[in-house]
C-alpha cells in the first residue's frame, strides 16, 4: 500500500505523508486517527475540529504526546485556519467534519446546510488553491433513500436523499463531483452504512440502547421496530478508506459495506442478551418522519477493484462494543451528562407526538 502511486508522488521520498483529518474528533474520525497512526507508523496526522457537541477530545485521549499527532481547534467553514494548516503542508485531506444526526436535522437543519455543504465547499475551494494532492469526502449511504424489501445500493443508484441531514451530504457530493469534472480537483467520495464501534455519541441507536440499557432506562424504538440498517464495524471502515485513499481513483465513488443487514429489534434484543437485560425494557415510540425503511450497500466495487474485505462479524463486534461501553463508564458519564440529558428530554420526552410537531 506503501508503494501506491499517490503516496510515491505526494509523500517526500515515499515517506511522512501529512494528512489533515476535518472532524476527528468525533466518532469515526478519531477511530481514523488512531487507524492511521498505527497502520501507518511514518505519517502525521493533523486534526481540525470545532468540537460541537459530538466532537470530544477524549476520543483522542492518549495521543497527545505522540509527535506525529497534532490537534487544531476550529470552523471547516473558515478560510483562516485551514490556509494556515495548509501551508504548513498537507498531502492530504479526509473530510469527516460534519453534523450527522437525521432526529437533528429534523429538528433544524441551518447547522447541517452550513458545515456539511458551506464547510465542505470551503474545504475543496481553499485547498484546490493549494494544490492539495488528494481529498477523500466521507459521504453516506443516506444519500441513495429508502429501500424497497430486496435489492442493494450500488454506486450507480440514483440519488434520492430523503432527510435534511441526507440532502445536505448529497449537495456536497454533488459538489465534489463538480470540482472534480471542472477543476480536475483529485477528490474521492466514499459512501458507507451504518457505523458502530467504540467512542460513538449515544444519540445513535447502539449506543443510545447499550448506554440506557446498563442505567436501566427504557429503550426507545421507533415505529415498529421493522426499519432495517446495514451495519459496519467502525474499524472495517476505517480499512476500507485506508485502502481507497491510497489506491481509490480520483472521481470515483465507492460503497461501503458488510453485508450485515439487521431489523432494529434484532439489535436490540442483541444488546438486552448480552448484557442479560430484561425485553421489557422495550418501548416502542413515536416514529421517526420520513423514516427510510431499509437501507443496504453493495461493497462489491470497493472488493474487487481495491481488493477491501470487512473482518468483523456483526455479533463478535457488538460483543466487543458493549464490552468498550462497560470498561469506559467515565467516558459514558461524561457525555450523557450536562446538554446530552436537555436533547434527550426534548427528543424523547413525550413522543406520543411526532418529531416534527415537537
Ligand atoms: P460525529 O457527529 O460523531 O462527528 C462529527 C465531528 O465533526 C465532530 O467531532 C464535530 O465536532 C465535528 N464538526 C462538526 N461541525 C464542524 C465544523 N463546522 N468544523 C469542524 N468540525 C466540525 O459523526 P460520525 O458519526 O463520526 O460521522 C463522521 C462522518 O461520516 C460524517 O460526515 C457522516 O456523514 C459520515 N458517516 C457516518 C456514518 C455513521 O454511521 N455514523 C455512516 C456513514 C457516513
Ligand atoms: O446509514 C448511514 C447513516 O447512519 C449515517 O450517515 C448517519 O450519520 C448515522 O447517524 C446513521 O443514520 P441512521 O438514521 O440510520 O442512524 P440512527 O442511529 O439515528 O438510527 C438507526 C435506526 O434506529 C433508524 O432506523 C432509527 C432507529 N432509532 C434510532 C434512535 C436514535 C430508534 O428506533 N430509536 C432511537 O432512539
Amino acid at each position: 500500500m506503501i508503494n501506491s502511486p499517490f503516496v510515491t508522488r505526494h509523500s517526500k521520498g515515499g515517506m511522512n505523508l501529512r494528512m489533515l483529518v476535518t472532524g476527528g474528533a468525533g466518532f469515526i474520525g478519531s477511530n481514523f486517527v488512531r487507524y492511521i497512526l498505527t497502520h501507518h507508523p511514518e505519517y502525521g496526522v493533523l486534526v481540525l475540529d470545532k468540537l460541537t457537541y459530538a466532537g470530544n477530545l477524549e476520543n483522542l485521549a492518549g495521543l497527545e504526546a505522540n509527535p506525529r499527532f497534532q490537534f487544531f481547534q476550529g470552523d471547516i467553514c473558515d478560510e483562516e485556519p485551514l490556509g494556515a494548516i495548509l501551508k504548513s503542508g498537507v498531502d492530504a485531506i479526509v473530510n469527516f467534519a460534519a453534523e450527522s444526526h437525521v432526529d437533528r436535522s429534523i429538528l433544524d437543519a441551518s447547522d447541517f446546510a452550513r458545515t456539511n455543504v458551506a464547510g465542505a465547499l470551503n474545504l475543496m475551494q481553499t485547498s484546490r488553491k493549494a494544490g492539495l494532492g488528494r481529498f477523500l469526502q466521507i459521504s453516506t449511504d443516506e444519500v441513495y433513500g429508502s429501500l424497497g424489501p430486496t435489492g442493494a445500493f450500488t454506486e450507480a443508484t440514483p440519488l434520492a436523499p430523503n432527510s435534511p441531514y441526507a440532502a445536505s451530504k448529497a449537495s456536497a457530493d454533488l459538489l465534489a463531483r463538480s470540482y472534480h469534472c471542472t477543476y480536475g480537483f483529485p477528490c474521492l467520495i466514499t459512501r458507507c452504512s451504518n457505523n458502530y464501534g467504540p467512542y460513538q455519541f449515544p444519540e445513535k441507536l447502539i449506543p443510545l440502547l447499550i448506554t440506557n440499557a446498563l442505567a436501566g432506562m427504557t429503550l426507545p424504538i421507533y415505529g415498529d421496530g421493522l426499519y432495517t440498517r446495514d451495519w459496519i464495524h467502525v474499524q472495517d471502515h476505517c480499512s476500507a478508506l485506508d485502502r481507497v485513499l491510497h489506491d481509490g481513483l480520483p472521481g470515483e465513488v465507492y460503497n461501503i459495506g458488510a453485508r450485515q443487514e439487521k431489523t432494529n429489534l434484532e439489535v436490540t434484543r442483541l444488546i438486552l442478551q448480552v448484557l442479560g437485560k430484561d425485553e421489557s425494557l422495550i418501548t416502542f415510540v413515536a416514529d421517526r418522519p420520513g423514516h427510510d425503511r431499509r437501507y443496504a450497500i453493495d461493497p462489491a466495487k470497493v472488493e474487487r477493484e481495491l481488493g477491501w474485505k470487512p473482518e468483523i462479524a456483526f455479533e463478535d463486534g457488538m460483543r466487543r462494543t458493549i464490552d468498550w461501553y462497560l470498561q469506559n463508564r467515565a467516558w459514558v458519564e461524561h457525555v450523557r451528562s450536562g446538554a446530552y440529558r436537555t436533547y434527550y428530554e426534548r427528543m424523547y420526552r413525550d413522543r406520543t407526538r411526532t418529531l416534527a410537531e415537537l
